[in-house]
């Protein structure tokens, strides 16, 4: 039984194992990352059901520029797809939706989309939903040491003063960006046990749930097992 009184705040996904979904079916990859598409506006849904209040899917990684044009086209096209069959629900309902990453250099309806989506619904108090998009871990602790310095060129920061908060603001999660909390929860389908370069700041004392559920099979009852699952953990954070 869940706990309503214990559910995460934040909650972060790892959506793994669409090709796989794919690859069982004898279906082509873009199958699968259709699929895992339907199951993130389920997902979506769903934690606001719960009652959590932000919500972190990892969509695209700095290393998934790797796959095939493809592939990587075709996801870039299921933003758009996403956005234009989702956003006016999204709304309705509250969601306050932000980018984690530097999307500028998608293809130009994506960025469009994005912007539409996030700017439509900005002033929504709800469900923070943030999309971690051309994401990478070290790529924005790379881009938080480069703000800092240019802050202690400039003379405005001296370096005794870098603290774990200011490394912290400058992060696409910190106060400068989207300004959202650490994870309590970050779960992984697909039955890999890595973090793939995701939230690896923010994810310090996060809970890990590892399931072997492919992500299109993700469905509200797998959700409400990890989060079970999260509930009988004992957080101690280094303490007794
Ligand atoms: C996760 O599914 C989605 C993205 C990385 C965009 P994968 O495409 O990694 O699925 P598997 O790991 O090949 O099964
Ligand atoms: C992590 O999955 C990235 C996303 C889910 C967007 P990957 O499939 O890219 O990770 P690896 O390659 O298995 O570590
Ligand atoms: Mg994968």
């Amino acid at each position: 039984m869940l706990d309503m009184e214990r559910i995460p705040k934040h909650v972060a996904i790892v959506m793994d194992g669409n090709g796989r979904w794919a690859d069982k079916r004898l279906l082509p990859k873009m199958a699968g990352h259709n699929a895992g598409m339907k199951a993130m506006k389920e997902i979506v849904k769903c934690a606001d059901q719960f009652g959590v209040k932000y919500l972190t899917v990892y969509a695209f990684s700095t290393e998934n520029w790797k796959r095939s044009v493809e592939e990587v086209s075709g996801i870039f096209k299921l933003i758009v797809v996403y956005v234009d069959s989702e956003l006016k629900e999204l709304n309705e309902n509250n969601v306050n939706v932000s980018v984690l990453g530097d999307y500028s250099m998608l293809p130009a309806e994506s960025v469009e989309r994005l912007d539409r989506a996030i700017e439509t619904t900005k002033d929504n108090t709800g469900l923070r939903f943030n999309i971690a998009l051309n994401y990478g871990g070290r790529d924005e602790i790379r881009r938080s040491v480069t703000a800092i310095a240019h802050e202690v060129k400039a003379g405005t920061l001296k370096p005794e003063e870098i603290t774990e908060e200011t490394i912290a603001a400058n992060l696409w999660t910190g106060k400068r960006h989207a300004d959202i909390p650490d994870p309590d929860l970050v779960i992984r389908t697909s039955g890999e046990k890595r973090l793939s370069n995701y939230l690896l700041w923010q994810s310090a004392y996060s809970e890990f749930v590892i399931t072997d559920t492919l992500w299109p099979d993700f469905g509200p009852e797998k959700f409400k097992d990890c989060i079970e699952e999260f509930q009988s953990r004992k957080r101690r954070f280094g303490g007794r």
